[in-house]
């Protein structure tokens, strides 16, 4: 069965080299030289060399079946021998994007804000996962994991997607974000 548990441990070891790790909002991720991605997992904090964070796969809570099958029909899947580069962008929602209803959180990330068909527009070079943390029980201090993968010569494209989801009204949202880059080396 695939699994659903992922830990990202930041540490000394791990497939993934770290290269970036910048505080985009609120608190700071402490520094670690390596990622590794644990699937079916809970590290116990005392156990990992720097943080670890922990998410879970999901159901869709805001595509319509017309985008699903439109994703479904263009994403690629991660971990392509191309892909050797990476982005972990860990995501916390404030209170106020949580105390709405999914009609109206769906009305700010698609038909105000066009995540999805922002997104669309860099697929299939970009590989995402997104992991979801809220509902997990221990306090955890992000909603979201979100991961990509991406060949080298997407860099500037990836830079590009991010510069315009941030510009968005769902982003006035987001109270704490970290941005990761990786490489695989
Ligand atoms: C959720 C598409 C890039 C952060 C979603 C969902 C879709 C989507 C369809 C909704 C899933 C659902 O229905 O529950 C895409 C596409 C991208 C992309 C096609 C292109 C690569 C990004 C990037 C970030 C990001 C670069 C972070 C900087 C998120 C977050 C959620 C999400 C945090 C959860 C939103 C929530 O449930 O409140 N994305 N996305 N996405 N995406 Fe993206």
């Amino acid at each position: 069965m695939t699994p659903r548990m992922f830990s990202f441990v930041g540490g000394n070891t791990g497939r993934w080299r770290i290269v970036r790790n910048l505080s985009v909002s609120g608190m700071p991720l402490g520094e670690a030289a390596r990622l590794d991605i644990l699937p079916n997992t809970e590290i116990k904090p005392q156990l990992a060399m720097g943080w670890a964070l922990r998410g879970l796969t999901s159901n869709e809570r805001y595509v319509t079946r017309e985008e699903k099958n439109h994703l479904l029909a263009v994403q690629p899947d991660l971990g392509r021998s191309e892909a050797s580069c990476a982005a972990l962008i860990p995501i916390r929602k404030n209170a106020a994007w949580w105390a709405m209803t999914q009609d109206e959180r769906r009305s700010i990330f698609e038909e105000r804000s066009h995540h999805n068909r922002i997104g669309m527009q860099y697929l299939p070079a970009i590989a995402r996962r997104l992991h979801h943390c809220r509902d997990l029980s221990g306090n955890e201090p992000f909603d979201f994991l979100t991961w990509f993968e991406f060949a080298p010569e997407h860099e500037p494209d990836f830079d590009r997607l991010l510069a315009a989801l941030r510009a968005t009204e769902e982003w006035s949202y987001v109270d704490r974000e970290i941005e990761i880059r990786l490489i695989l080396d």
